[in-house]
């Protein structure tokens, strides 16, 4: 019997992207999956700091594994991800869960089966935690997930150092991909049916300026949209300080690219922006929409929003509602301010925080607000037919399909029972529009045929 292994991934896409790197070096050892951690020899939890709350549901889930690892005592554990980065999780996990065996961090994830050999030596948790990245690592295998969407790493790291993030000091200094082994990774995708490409970093904008010669997110897209059986082409996530005008050209003038623009704000108030050093003014950022608005057709606008950042005052949150207003996102991430250890922000926490109760009652206010502009700009979408992506079926009803439209808007759709439709592109006449998804009918027969369902090999270059 092949021994079973179990991911636990909480956290961003990039967290998504690492599990499947660990995945693929797990098959390669000839270990396979399985859904469940109780039948598991080795669970790896793929963890996240980016907010007190991720984290605090690792610190949980690595708690309860003792009693698994009691009934089980081959049973292997390792954490890893950007709490693993952090030397207060190690700490806490030498004092409250040595029954961990492995702890291992984000830049040295290629090295799995290394670290898995030590750590059987080892009676003690071995922590193996790198305090800096290494060179980018090419040709590492992979488990992707079947169907027609994948991700694609293009840069790691972020140099931002925004005071209210933890990402910098967990991932490490941007270090940017060549163009070629990532065309040459898209294009094997494709030939193998993933047709719904996204480009992950944590600031893509950034992308290529530590190259030599230097290229931008621009030529990168330009680069991959000539492959062939490329239909949606994506990127997360952007900063809004360098999302250049030619990227927006680029973006308005592809037939690939998705209408669908990501921008973080944060916060509406120049004030606190300067203090999260965002590099930008609530001006610049909204000239930068109109640009995106002016010249992308139909463009679907999504943020992210944090509350309650220390010494919010009541005016500059009405800022960030002007602002919502102002711009109209589609669909915005809302997130109370959440202090981190080793961040600049964390200390003016200490000393200017935003009370508990009015941190939750902005988020209330904002996200109501939010909500009615997201059912609004759904009402739009009413009577216009649509290319969606099917993912699967509702989860709450077995006789309708539920999708995804370019701009990541969930779509519901009434089931004929006689085609399966998992995977593929199909043309929907919307005809309910909610504030969180759209629902419609099916048009003519499916865009595309049905999907592939083998693993893809990356070619060794
Ligand atoms: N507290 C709350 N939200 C945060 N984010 C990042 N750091 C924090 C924090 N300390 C949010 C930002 C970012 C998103 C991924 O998470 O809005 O864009
Ligand atoms: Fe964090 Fe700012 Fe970098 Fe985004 S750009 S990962 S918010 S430091």
């Amino acid at each position: 019997m092949p021994e079973k292994y179990f991911i636990k991934t909480y956290g961003c896409q990039m967290n998504e992207r690492d599990t499947e790197i660990m995945a693929g070096q797990l098959d390669e050892l000839g270990y396979s999956p399985t859904p469940h951690d109780y039948d598991a020899d080795l669970i790896i939890i793929n963890t996240c700091a980016v907010r007190g709350s991720a984290e605090q549901h690792a610190f949980g889930y690595i708690g309860q594994l003792k009693q698994l690892k009691e009934q089980h005592p081959d049973l292997k554990l390792a954490v890893a991800g950007c709490m693993a980065q952090e030397p207060g999780t190690v700490a806490w996990i030498k004092r409250y869960a040595p029954h961990v065996d492995l702890v291992f961090g984000t830049h040295n994830l290629h090295q799995l089966p290394r670290l898995l050999d030590e750590a059987e030596e080892h009676q003690e948790t071995l922590v193996d935690v790198w305090k800096t990245a290494g060179d980018v690592v090419e040709h590492l295998p992979s488990h992707r997930n079947d169907g027609v969407r994948a991700f694609v790493n293009i840069i790691y790291g972020c140099d931002k150092f925004c005071t209210y993030c933890i990402v910098p000091f967990t991932r490490g200094k941007e270090r940017s991909r060549n163009i070629t082994p990532i065309f040459e990774e898209v294009k094997a995708l494709a030939q193998e049916g993933y047709q719904d490409i996204t480009v992950l970093g944590q600031n893509v904008n950034s992308y290529g300026h530590d190259l030599d010669p230097q290229v931008d997110l621009a030529d990168l897209l330009q680069t991959l949209e000539r492959i062939d059986g490329v239909r949606w082409l994506r990127y997360t996530t952007s900063h809004p300080r360098d999302f250049s005008q030619r990227l927006i050209d680029t973006i308005a003038e592809s037939k690939k690219i998705t209408h669908h623009v990501h921008l973080p704000v944060q916060s509406g108030s120049s004030g606190i922006l300067k203090r999260m050093n965002r590099k930008y003014t609530k001006e610049q950022y909204l000239d930068l929409i109109d640009r995106v608005k002016q010249a992308i057709d139909d463009v679907s606008l999504t943020t992210d929003i944090i509350v309650g950042f220390p010494g919010e005052s009541e005016a500059d949150f009405a800022e960030t509602l002007d602002l919502v207003k102002t711009v109209r996102y589609d669909a915005a991430f809302t997130f109370i301010y959440s202090p981190r250890e080793g961040t600049p922000a964390a200390r003016w926490e200490g000393r200017d925080p935003v009370p508990n109760p009015v941190k939750k009652e902005r988020l209330n206010r904002l996200m109501e607000l939010q909500y009615q502009i997201s059912w609004e700009a759904n009402q739009k979408l009413l009577g216009l037919t649509e290319p969606v992506l099917i993912e699967g079926l509702s989860r709450k009803d077995p006789n309708v399909w539920a999708g995804r439209t370019q701009s990541n808007k969930v779509v519901l759709v009434n089931r004929d029972a006689r085609e399966d439709l998992i995977d593929r592109f199909v043309a929907v006449r919307i005809e309910t529009a909610k504030t969180f998804y759209l629902g419609g009918v099916q048009v003519g027969a499916p865009l595309s045929g049905p999907a592939p369902r083998r693993r893809v090999e990356l070619p060794l270059l």
